[in-house]
């Protein structure tokens, strides 16, 4: 049971740009990318690796590659605006979607759409959506996967707020955490504060 929060200058800097009221869609998408490119270098610390041989230009040696296999699946639709920056780091990943909003007024999940590669219970799944708010979206695109027989995955969030976190860990302790922030809490209107306001709008420049 963790949450680990992802500290690094250059993480700090770029989450003062997607912070900013005054930051247009281009320069935010841009900078989402650059931050979970950043995580992902954190949030694969652990992944599993086999022995191998190559041969240099001058010997055999021993080196090492990839054993577990990736699946990259975004909650949507912010979830979108950072699968780009952990491509970038992992090319082989399949990418896998499920579709779930909230409902504006109740906050609870609603689900729409879910697209997942054939062999993901066999993959390690990274489940990415910048906001983790009541939590009410996480856990239910958790139990989905579950139910699908996923057994290996690792959230990683961009601004996580504590009910959120305390939802996550209760709901489902085997899943780790990693968060670029933990904020301060919610707003009447269930919006992280200070939080950087509704990503998905600000991704796709839908407000
Ligand atoms: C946002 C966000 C999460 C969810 C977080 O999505 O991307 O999926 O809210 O809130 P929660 O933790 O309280 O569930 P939204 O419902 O705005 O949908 P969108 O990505 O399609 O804009
Ligand atoms: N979803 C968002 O996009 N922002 C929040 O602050 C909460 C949920």
């Amino acid at each position: 049971m963790s949450v680990i929060e992802i500290n690094h200058p250059l993480i700090e800097h770029k989450m003062t740009i997607l912070r900013s009221v005054d930051t247009d869609t281009k320069l935010f998408r841009e900078n989402l990318n650059e931050i979970a490119k950043l995580m992902t270098y954190e949030a694969t610390k652990n992944l599993k690796l086999e022995t191998t041989e190559v041969t240099t230009p001058l010997m055999k040696t021993q080196a090492y590659v990839l054993q577990d296999k990736v699946a990259l699946v975004p909650i949507l639709r912010a979830g979108l605006g950072m699968v780009d920056g952990i491509l970038d780091l992992i090319p082989t990943a399949k990418v896998g979607h499920i579709g779930v909003y909230r409902n504006e007024e109740t906050l609870e999940p609603v689900y729409y759409y879910c697209k997942l590669p054939t062999d993901i219970t066999s993959r390690k799944v990274i489940l990415v959506d910048p906001m983790l708010a009541t939590g009410g979206s996480a856990v239910y695109a958790i139990d989905y996967l579950k139910s699908q027989g996923v057994t290996d995955i690792i959230f990683m969030c961009l601004v996580a707020a504590p009910d959120g976190i305390a939802k996550l860990l209760n709901k489902h302790p085997d899943v780790p955490i990693y968060t670029a922030k933990i904020d301060q809490g919610l707003n009447d209107n269930g919006y992280i504060y200070p939080g950087l306001g509704d990503c998905g709008d600000r991704i796709f420049g839908t407000k």
